[in-house]
């Protein structure tokens, strides 16, 4: 489909994605964070807006630039990216989780400096709240769409993880494959739903992020209108 017959596919339709990594502080001056380059969640925002949606990012810390006619709020942490998600959550028809959020943070945070002791150091961890399966349970959710990042069993772990957070959809990627995924222009992917599996070839992100947004339109059209 060219991008032209396209243009209008998402129009009314409120899409709002989360993308990059989070951050969760150590003490004031370290923390712990993955390799997500937000790179995927950016070339969805600028297909699906291109494609006409009203569309709302919110970015854990990334360097990369806004696409045209994006809203975007920058937040840091996991607990701030599901406040930044609940605050507007009500308007979305889509929630897209494409973001590498950090599965735990300092159990209890550190107001100083920790200073340099012991040989070894220590440190305890919480779980940070699943911000997809928040949306996902509410009484009316949006249409939803998450990602999985796995390193074997892809298609198994994705549909495990469909079913356990109730989705409409996951988009599952081999981050085992060198020069796709994490940190690359390149991906590909595996596209999930209750009923079927779909694959998109290697592609650039931009390119398999139109290819997935005419999937997520057609799998909303029928499942929410
Ligand atoms: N996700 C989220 N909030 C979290 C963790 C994950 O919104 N605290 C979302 C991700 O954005 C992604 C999906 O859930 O869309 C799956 O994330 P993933 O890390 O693959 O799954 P987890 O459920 O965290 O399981 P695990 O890391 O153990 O594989
Ligand atoms: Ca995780």
């Amino acid at each position: 489909e060219s991008p032209e017959s396209s243009a209008q596919l998402f129009a009314g339709i409120h899409i709002m994605i989360t993308a990059g990594p989070t951050r969760e502080a150590i003490d004031p001056v370290r923390y712990i964070s993955n390799h997500s380059s937000g790179k995927m969640g950016f070339a969805i925002a600028q297909a699906a807006q291109a494609m006409g949606a009203k569309v709302t990012l919110i970015a854990g810390p990334v360097e990369l630039s806004t696409p045209d006619k994006v809203a975007r709020t920058d937040v840091v942490s996991a607990q701030d990216m599901l406040n930044a998600v609940e605050r507007e959550i009500d308007e979305q028809d889509i929630f897209i989780a494409c973001a590498a959020v950090a599965d735990y943070r300092i159990a209890a945070e550190n107001t100083q400096k920790l200073k340099k002791k012991a040989e070894e150091l220590s440190l305890t961890f919480t779980q940070n709240p699943d911000i997809l399966k928040t949306v996902a349970q509410r009484k009316q959710p949006p249409f939803t769409l998450g990602f999985a990042a796995e390193t074997n069993d892809v298609e198994n772990y994705a549909r495990a993880k469909l079913e356990k957070k109730q989705l409409n959809m996951i988009a599952a990627n081999d981050v085992s494959i060198p020069g796709l995924g994490f940190n690359s222009d390149r991906n590909a992917l595996l596209v999930i739903t209750k009923e079927h599996t779909q694959k998109l070839a290697p592609a650039s992100k931009s390119a398999l992020a139109h290819e997935l947004m005419l999937l997520v339109h057609s799998e909303y059209k029928r499942t929410h209108k």
